[in-house]
């Protein structure tokens, strides 16, 4: 395909073809003001979760978030597999339906958005796990054995982390638990991100918060890039969250945020692309469950601390999703 022919049949998804690909087809330009290029490496707060985890020392002793290196290996690797599968075998979970349990697109809504974004995905419910997983690809082989492993880990991860979280705002430690184990949504996200011919005019998610309370992410490469707000006297800039081998990266999801009523922001990231080579992360975002909304606790207002947030599910915000065009990077927490 030369630049300037019409490449409005340019579609992701086949790998070959994005390999091929000499520039970057009009759809995918973003705007100058959201260009990728203005960021640098930052120092972003490492949670140790060993000294969040009450047990047993043995327990303590794992080193960081306890979960073994294999297991965030193997998801990784069953992930990138299943990109590399042929287009037809791929197309089987094809969707534009956001209310899909099971969801392979590109973009955020596939020819629906605006801008199209550098990004192939593959969505799944998680939790519970055998109600979910027999929904999973097939292929590639072990798919289901592994991606489900690390669910059910980064699960455990989660329910710790908002233990601690809720802890922190003298709501105790298990105020959401039996709301976030009975009913509550685990999304896993698996994001594929193809290299790109001109990473400079494209982007692979444009500027958003995660409509969760918080999301656990995995990456192979670097990318991420998180928003700031302090920075620069309040104007803020944007920070590189750099690849380190057995990290997981945590985000403050909008229902923490509401949650803590306002104590806690929700994270504001974009993902950039790279020339070279495929970037693949696995994003699981936890809430409560689908129609259970997420209000300001009593214990939080006082005269001083009216209620901020109105209430809200995560089908409130997969209904607004549907209605609107979040491409520019709107964010849905709705303030009073
Ligand atoms: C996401 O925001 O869902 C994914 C972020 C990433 O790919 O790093
Ligand atoms: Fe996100």
């Amino acid at each position: 395909m030369e630049k300037g022919e019409d490449s409005s049949t340019f579609k992701m998804g086949n790998s070959a073809q994005e390999r091929s690909l000499p520039f970057v087809p009009d759809c995918y330009v973003v705007p100058p003001s959201s260009k990728p290029c203005d960021s640098n490496s930052g120092i972003v707060p490492t949670i140790d979760v060993s000294r969040l985890k009450g047990g047993d020392d043995e327990r303590r002793g794992i080193v960081n978030h306890g979960i073994n290196q294999n297991i965030l290996d193997d998801a990784l690797e069953v992930a990138n597999s299943f990109f590399e599968l042929p287009a037809k075998e791929k197309k089987k979970f094809m969707s534009n339906d956001v209310y899909a349990p099971v969801r392979y697109s590109t973009s955020l809504k596939d020819g629906l958005d605006k801008i199209q974004f550098w990004r192939i995905f593959l969505k799944h419910y998680a939790h519970p796990l055998h109600r979910w997983i027999h929904l999973w690809p097939e292929n590639p082989p072990g798919y289901r054995e592994k991606m489900g492993k690390f669910c059910e880990e980064v699960r455990k991860l989660s329910i710790e982390l908002m233990g601690a979280i809720t802890e922190s705002l003298g709501l105790g430690r298990d105020y959401l638990s039996s709301r976030m184990d009975e009913n509550g949504m685990q999304v896993m996200t698996v994001n594929c991100y193809p290299p790109c011919p001109d990473p400079e005019t494209a982007l692979g998610l444009p500027p958003h918060s995660d409509y969760s309370c918080i999301t656990l992410l995995l990456q192979n490469l670097d990318g991420l890039k998180i928003f700031d707000p302090m920075a620069h006297g309040g104007s803020g800039r944007w920070v590189g969250v750099p690849q380190v081998t057995g990290v997981l990266k945590v985000h403050i999801g909008d229902h923490v945020e509401v949650l803590s009523n306002g104590l806690y922001k929700s994270i504001v990231h974009k993902v950039t692309l790279n020339e070279e080579k495929t970037r693949i992360s696995l994003a699981s975002l936890h809430s409560l469950g689908m129609d259970d909304k997420m209000s300001v606790p009593r214990e939080l207002v006082n005269d001083e601390n009216p209620v901020r947030y109105k209430e809200s599910s995560f089908n409130d915000f997969l209904d607004f999703l549907v209605k609107n065009d979040i491409s520019q990077g709107d964010r849905f927490i709705d303030t009073l």
